[in-house]
Order: structure tokens, then C-alpha cells, then sequence
């Protein structure tokens, strides 16, 4: 059977398909982590905090559930909103471009590639993950809640 280029399994046009979303992914992810990045940490106060209970039942849990995703990916771990569940997601991404899910905002992108954090932990990625949290600004983040329009009720 003869195929086309752009039917192929591997092809050049899908190689350069995939890179893309793999460029564009790394942009986007970057953006979140070092925006929300710089803060004194420590356990949400308003519209973030309000989510976060309302959808892990607790701070605690949240972070318990974020880190156990960080540490079980290869690439990213998210706190996203579903805008059609209409609450909060961990995710998992083994990559830039890998698992993203349709219609979701994410609000916290946790690094977890060893390029976030070798050089200062080498293989310590839990003190990494807990140096993350203590870093958060949760002022970005409730601003992000804000100008999305997520209600917290
Ligand atoms: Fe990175």
C-alpha cells in the first residue's frame, strides 16, 4: 500500500508535529513555574486555599498527592483546574508534550526533570519538591484563580 507522507507513522511532518508541541509545551510550562515561583511557600491563604480544601479535603492532602505525582514523573506533575468536572486535578506529564488534558487551566507546574534540581540536590528529588512548596507564591497563584474566573464556591 502506498502512503502519503503525512500518513506515515514516521515522517518528517510528524516529527516536526510532535517538536512543536513539545517547544511550545516546555514554553508554557516554564512560564507557570518560574511566575509562581519566588514566594515564602507555606499553606495557601484565599481563593487558592478555598480550591484546594474544597477538592483534596485539605491542604495536606493536596501536597501529599502533588508530591507523590512529582516524585512518580518523569517531567512535570500540575495542579489544574477541570473546567468540566469543575474542580481540581494532579496530573502527571512524563514530558514537555505528555499527558496535557483538553480544557483544564493548570495553576501550580511542579519541574521535576533532573534539570530542575540535580545541581543542587543531585538525586534528592524530595528535598527538591519540598523546596518547591517552600518557594511557592500564592499571590500568583490566586491571581491566576482570579483572572480565570474559577469559582471557589
Ligand atoms: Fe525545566
Amino acid at each position: 500500500m502506498e502512503l502519503d507522507s503525512a500518513n506515515q507513522t514516521f515522517s518528517e511532518l510528524r516529527s516536526l508535529k510532535v517538536d512543536l508541541t513539545f517547544a511550545i509545551g516546555g514554553i508554557k510550562n516554564h512560564e507557570i513555574y518560574f511566575d509562581h515561583l519566588g514566594g515564602n511557600g507555606g499553606d495557601p491563604q484565599g481563593a487558592a486555599g478555598d480550591l484546594i480544601e474544597r477538592d483534596f479535603g485539605s491542604v495536606d492532602s493536596w501536597r501529599a498527592d502533588l508530591r507523590a505525582t512529582g516524585m512518580a514523573a518523569r517531567g512535570w506533575a500540575w495542579t489544574a483546574y477541570d473546567w468540566d468536572e469543575g474542580r481540581l486535578f494532579n496530573y502527571l506529564g512524563d514530558a514537555q508534550n505528555t499527558f496535557p488534558v483538553w480544557n483544564a487551566t493548570p495553576l501550580v507546574a511542579l519541574d521535576v526533570y533532573e534539570h530542575a534540581y540535580f545541581l543542587d540536590y543531585q538525586t534528592d528529588r524530595a528535598s527538591y519538591i519540598d523546596a518547591f512548596f517552600a518557594n511557592l507564591d500564592w499571590g500568583v497563584v490566586n491571581d491566576w484563580v482570579g483572572r480565570n474566573g474559577i469559582q471557589t464556591r
